[in-house]
């Protein structure tokens, strides 16, 4: 799969970090870009953000990268963590970034576009921003954990959401924890 990974200001550098660990670079083409502010937040969140040697980066800044291009063929973006600041300038319309313009052509196209916005609470605008994009076609999926699989470690908190990123994608991880799980019966270990 040919996948665009986008990262904004929003809390959660660690679901991008554990979702980039969980790809398979050698099956697939994965492009990264961040906003200025999801560079921010990765010093202020993470001691040890790496970005695997699989991942081809691009600047936010450059608007001659593939994917802002409906003519080029991608399957799928996810925006994690998605602030409400980016998820409400896709739902404007705005295209003034490489971030942006490539969610814009992905709506346009009609192609996968997931937003993992991470807020709390929500104010009308947000809401009102969400139930745009949903219109659009987009996915939105808020980052909320689930605790049925009795995650017993931050990371494991945080892969019941990157699980659903990746099946959401088209890529699931093997090890995803399900509901329910073997024959029927639910089990409490990953
Ligand atoms: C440490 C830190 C945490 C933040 N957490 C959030 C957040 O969880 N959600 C959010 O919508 N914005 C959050 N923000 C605010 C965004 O970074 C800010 O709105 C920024 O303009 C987003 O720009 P971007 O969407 O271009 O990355 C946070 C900012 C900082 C510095």
């Amino acid at each position: 799969m040919k996948v665009v990974i986008a990262a904004t200001g929003a809390s959660g550098t660690i679901y991008l970090q554990r979702l980039l660990e969980q790809i398979n670079y050698a099956a697939h083409e994965i492009h990264l870009v961040m906003s200025t502010y999801a560079r921010h937040v990765a010093k202020q969140e993470v001691d040890d953000f790496k970005i695997p040697a699989g991942v081809s980066q691009h600047s936010d800044n450059d608007m001659n990268v593939p994917f802002v291009s409906g003519s080029a063929r991608f399957d799928a973006m996810v925006i994690v963590p998605c602030s409400m600041a980016t998820l409400g300038r896709i739902a404007s319309g705005s295209s003034d970034s490489a971030l942006l313009r490539a969610a814009d052509v992905f709506l346009k196209e009609r192609r996968k576009l997931i937003l993992v916005p991470r807020e709390t609470p929500w104010n009308l605008i947000h809401a009102r921003n969400v139930v745009t994009l949903l219109e659009a076609g987009a996915i939105v999926l808020p980052a909320i954990p689930s605790f049925y699989s009795r995650p017993n470690s931050v990371i494991a908190v945080v892969d019941t959401v990157v699980w659903r990123i990746l099946d959401q994608i088209g890529l699931p991880n093997p090890r995803t924890y399900r509901w329910p799980d073997k024959a029927g019966k639910t089990s409490r270990k990953r």
